[in-house]
């Protein structure tokens, strides 16, 4: 063998390496999310485990922090240095934000070929969709407004769900008198703001949530309905624990497994932590919409962005795109997750009570006008905004405001972050 034939071999081989490479990378995901709880990422696995079959490797890139906060500043460090992941957990107005910069990919084709328009709800494709185009995979559908109550704290208290607020502090003295924490509450400005979300609601109902979180409207944000909303806050934080500062929220619903709390306020992938913890509804656990708040649901959506990084990644962006919209796929996730389907044409029989509750009401909230986006979770308001209402009722909430001076700075805080 020449010097010329020994170096158009080695050429041909670092040509098949290269390829090799090449193919080994184009089947792979490399996914930026926020579900590192025991529930979430049980539920993740499921997804992970169907793109394996698919041949498409997964890149875990697990940033902790409920409702995605220090995801999103992850996020934006990659993108800042140039390296975008290849799919991103996302929640409603942060999507639309990336979308506007022009960095997300294309998901149009695989959407007609799929019919996603026809099974995806509106509510959602207002969030999947940027100027017409499909640029995200909604996994799933979340609620906000819920009460997650141990079933022998209730059953002890004399097992009536409550109804409204009144009802609902009635219960907390019971637990209190039962000597457990009455209500598991994390304090973190996230989470104090899915409560507050869920007190606006029952306080004001449906209109009046739109009014105030969703239009903005001052007069909402510092009328008398607000005070009230802000006077329940202040009673409810006497029944949290002394630990509650800061505490993550799954540490609170493991309280409420134990039987060391009564109940928590939170959105439904903390059923994800009691099935985890092998508990069933209805046995272990209860599952209320917060009391004052049946009929109406403020929901977010966990979607998956695809960023635009390059024609050798797409394969493997469609194939996951893909795997999310399986509707086998939406029960075996959602039934793990605690959430329901993002497609309205999967059958809820496969769920437990408290998902078939789920699928039902948010049916009859999106028919009846009583469906709205969550600000907590990014689904009312773009983030600046989210986050100035965050500072006032943490602030109150942690005693650093008077409920007067809350209602005076909410509608100051909103207009100086529109
Ligand atoms: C929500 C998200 C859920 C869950 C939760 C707690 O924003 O939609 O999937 O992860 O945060 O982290």
């Amino acid at each position: 063998m020449n010097i010329r034939m020994i170096s158009k071999l080695a050429a041909g081989a670092a040509v098949i390496a290269l390829t090799a490479g090449a193919v080994q990378a184009q089947e792979e995901v490399e996914v930026l999310h926020w579900w590192t709880s025991g529930g979430e990422a049980a539920a993740l696995n499921v997804l992970k485990e169907n793109l394996q079959k698919e041949g498409v490797g997964w890149k875990d890139m697990p940033v902790a922090g409920g409702s995605g906060v220090q995801a999103m500043t992850a996020l934006r460090a990659r993108v800042t240095s140039g390296d975008p992941p290849t799919a991103v957990q996302m929640l409603g107005f942060d999507i639309k934000d990336w979308a506007e910069m022009g960095v997300v990919g294309n998901l149009d084709e695989l959407a007609t070929q799929q019919g996603w328009d026809k099974v995806i709800p509106a509510a959602l494709q207002e969030f999947s969709k940027y100027d017409g185009h499909w640029i995200a995979a909604p996994v799933n559908v979340h609620s906000t407004n819920w009460l997650w109550l141990n079933k022998a704290a209730l059953d002890k208290a004399g097992g009536k769900a409550p109804e409204n607020i009144d009802e609902l502090i009635a219960l907390l003295d019971k637990f209190k008198e039962q000597g457990i924490t009455p209500l598991a509450h994390g304090g973190q400005p996230w989470q104090d703001g899915t409560l507050w979300e869920s007190v606006v609601l029952s306080t004001g109902g449906m209109d009046f949530y739109k009014k105030a979180v969703i239009e903005l409207d001052p007069e909402s944000l510092s009328g008398d309905t607000m005070r009230k909303v802000f006077d329940t806050m202040s009673k409810l934080r006497t029944y949290f624990d002394p630990n509650f500062s800061g505490r993550d929220w799954n540490l609170s619903t493991a309280l409420v497994i134990e039987g060391k709390a009564g109940a928590q306020q939170m959105g439904d992938w903390s059923k994800g932590e009691w099935l985890r913890a092998e508990k069933k509804p209805g046995t272990d656990f209860v599952c209320i919409r917060f009391p004052g708040t049946q009929g109406s649901v403020l929901f977010n959506s966990d979607q998956f962005v695809m960023f635009d990084i390059g024609e050798e990644k797409r394969d493997a962006q469609l194939k996951m795109a893909s795997a999310v919209e399986d509707p086998a796929f939406q029960i075996a996730f959602n039934t793990v997750k605690g959430s329901v389907p993002a497609r309205t044409d999967v059958p809820d029989t496969e769920f437990d009570d408290c998902g078939k509750k789920g699928m039902k009401d948010l049916a009859e909230a999106a028919s009846g006008g009583t469906l709205a986006g969550s600000l907590a979770h990014g689904h009312a308001q773009p983030g600046a905004v989210k986050e100035a209402v965050f500072d006032v009722v943490t602030q109150h909430l942690n005693g650093q405001l008077t409920t007067e001076q809350a209602l005076q700075r909410l509608p100051e805080a909103v207009a100086a972050a529109q």
